[in-house]
């Protein structure tokens, strides 16, 4: 198959640092090779309505360093509908659009599968997402700057913990997923993760802050994930109380952590990711994903990987619970 002539690029789902930077990578690796580049606004919905703007290396300079993204971002419930599916693929092929880049996390996987399986659209996914849940990548875009953010705000809560005598409860996001918690938890010395992925330890959280106040430790630090066992951070918060008669403090951290200016390791990762796509699309790949498995770039058949769940290894949950004395 040859070189697309056109391409077309969209973020889609929730807005991840170094989403630009990969903008940035497409497009400049795509003029470079004389293909023209569009970008779709809103994700999904944009190819829906057909809302698409003309890119140029100069419309994606001074990006790189900006959180957010350029193209704007949503989560069109409507692309769930076959029919919207084939709006999208009718407008992309009048638009000449000859290969499509999907930025985003498993929704805008599961989008970009189905268009190229039921109107073959030639499609390459490029994993953006701070949840880090996709199968087949070691890392996502917006992962490193998340976590940077959260344990920035770790850093400022324990140094007001620590005047106060408090215990606090921080809540990261990440959905479903745990691996903001664990990262976030373990670099900054929690007393205790909470992650969906194993079961709620409240009685080991409590015991581990006992041991610390014997030891003459006055505060404490408990990280959960929005999506542990016991619900959300005040839910646990009051489990605390009731089993311990601890008065925990609860900070939500919120949105906070999808803003904010990418990570180097972030931008570069993501520079990669948008050079990656753009040769797969040249090389006449489709219904692909890029991703990095051991410091490589790979690409994987969306059959391989769509609808599959990564999970937290083993390892880095056995090794927060050690350090958490
Ligand atoms: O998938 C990224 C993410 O930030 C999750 O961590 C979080 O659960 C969700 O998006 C929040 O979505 P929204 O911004 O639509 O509320």
């Amino acid at each position: 198959m040859s070189a697309p002539r056109k391409i077309c690029v969209l973020t889609s789902g929730g807005d991840a640092p170094g989403m630009n930077a990969a903008i940035r990578s497409v497009v400049r690796t795509a003029i470079t090779s004389n293909i023209e580049v569009v970008g779709a606004l809103g994700g999904y919905a944009g190819l829906i309505q057909s809302k698409m703007i003309s890119l140029s290396m100069n419309s994606v300079a001074n990006i790189i360093q900006r959180g957010g993204t350029i193209l704007k971002s949503g989560r069109a419930p409507e692309f769930h509908k076959p029919d919207a599916r084939a709006q999208a693929a009718q407008n992309l092929k009048a638009a000449g659009i000859e290969g499509l880049v999907a930025i985003g996390g498993d929704g805008t996987y599961m989008g970009a599968h189905l268009l190229s399986q039921e109107h073959g659209v030639r499609v390459v996914g490029l994993p953006g997402t701070i949840d880090n849940d996709i199968f087949g990548t070691d890392e996502t875009i917006g992962f490193d700057t998340a976590v940077n953010t959260a344990l920035e705000a770790i850093d400022r809560i324990r140094d007001t913990a620590a005047s106060h005598d408090r215990l606090f409860i921080v809540e990261v996001m990440g959905r479903d997923s745990g691996f903001i918690a664990i990262e976030v938890g373990l670099a900054g010395g929690a007393e205790e993760v909470f992650i969906p992925e194993t079961m709620a330890n409240v009685d080991h959280a409590i015991q581990s802050i006992k041991r610390g106040v014997a030891r003459g430790k006055s505060s404490s630090i408990l990280v959960a994930a929005e999506g542990q066992k016991v619900g959300r951070a005040y839910d646990l918060a009051e489990q605390i109380r009731r089993k311990a008669g601890f008065d925990a403090k609860v900070c939500v951290l919120g949105h906070i952590q999808r803003g904010g200016s990418p990570t180097a390791r972030d931008r570069v990762l993501a520079s990669r990711f948008g050079h990656a796509a753009v040769e797969a699309l040249k090389k006449g790949s489709s219904g692909v994903m890029v991703g990095v498995q051991a410091d490589r770039i790979v690409t994987l058949d969306f059959k391989e990987t769509v609808g599959k769940k990564r999970v937290v290894p083993n390892e880095l949950i056995e090794l927060a619970q050690l350090l958490a004395h």
